[in-house]
């Protein structure tokens, strides 16, 4: 289903994932910031979780948004080291990932728990960004979908009821950090799949969701990679770490034909 996309504005969330310290952190929101004020709404920032409040304090009013890379499936209690949806709110996060592929190959996050940190994200006025995608050995076994619609169809439930305050992103694990990147024709092909399979699933504002394509996003593949029609702006980790790379994409997407 290529549904039209007038109407869905272009994302692109920089993934810091557990790199830098605080004198980094703030170099990068200075560039961010001074860089994005002619792409507002566009750029977004997950920086790790103890960066946030320099976030919100550098970005406030910036048209910058910023989010977190993860959050707790609790709501609150006796679960150290967690993080509760209600805390990020606190510190300002529009937005956090949830089932980013490290989180689930790393720690453990099922599709269970996918389920409980958006339903979490959702309840506390955060947009979860739902993470999905295939490894190489489930591509190359003929199992992209059968993947990507077991981890739709997880989080359709909860999706159901959030209207068009969440966004997806297909990040084939294989693309991850590697240097390898979808082709435009296999993203647009996984974002057409997803999008109808949340549609299937009962997610009515499918055709207006975000679908963000993540993996190997680099200034020399954004355009391309952008211009798909399922495509509607990037999650990117590496590029997100230079701020003139991570802004050279958010204009790719925010002039994606
Ligand atoms: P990458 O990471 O851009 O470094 O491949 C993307 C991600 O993990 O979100």
């Amino acid at each position: 289903m290529a549904a039209p996309r007038a109407r869905r504005e272009a994302l692109v969330l920089g993934n810091w994932k557990m790199n830098g310290d605080a004198a980094s952190a703030e170099a990068l929101l200075a560039g961010v910031q001074a860089g994005a004020r002619d792409l507002p709404g566009v750029a977004g920032v997950c920086p790790p979780y103890p960066y946030l409040a320099l976030a919100a304090a550098r970005l406030a009013g910036s048209g910058v948004a910023w989010g977190a890379q993860d959050v707790s499936a609790f709501e609150d209690g006796a679960y150290t080291g967690e993080v509760s949806a209600r805390m990020l709110v606190d510190l300002g996060c529009t937005w956090t990932l949830v089932g980013h592929s490290e989180r689930r190959t790393l720690f453990g996050d099922t599709d269970a728990e996918v389920v409980r940190k958006t339903t979490r994200a959702l309840a506390a006025g955060l947009v979860p960004v739902v993470c999905v995608g295939e490894t190489l050995a489930e591509r190359e076994a003929g199992a992209t979908e059968a993947v990507l619609a077991r981890q739709i169809d997880a989080v359709c439930p909860v999706l159901r009821d959030a209207g068009e305050r969440c966004v997806l992103a297909y990040e084939p694990v294989w693309a991850i950090g590697t240097g390898l990147t979808a082709s435009p024709a296999q993203a647009q092909a996984a974002h057409a799949f997803i999008r109808a399979r949340l549609a299937s699933g009962g997610v009515v504002a499918a055709p207006g969701l975000r679908l963000l394509y993540g993996g190997s996003v680099k200034p020399s593949n954004a355009v391309e990679l952008f211009g798909q029609p399922d495509v509607d702006g990037g999650l990117i980790g590496g590029a997100s770490l230079v701020a003139a790379d991570f802004l050279s994409i958010c204009r790719a997407a925010a002039g994606r034909s």
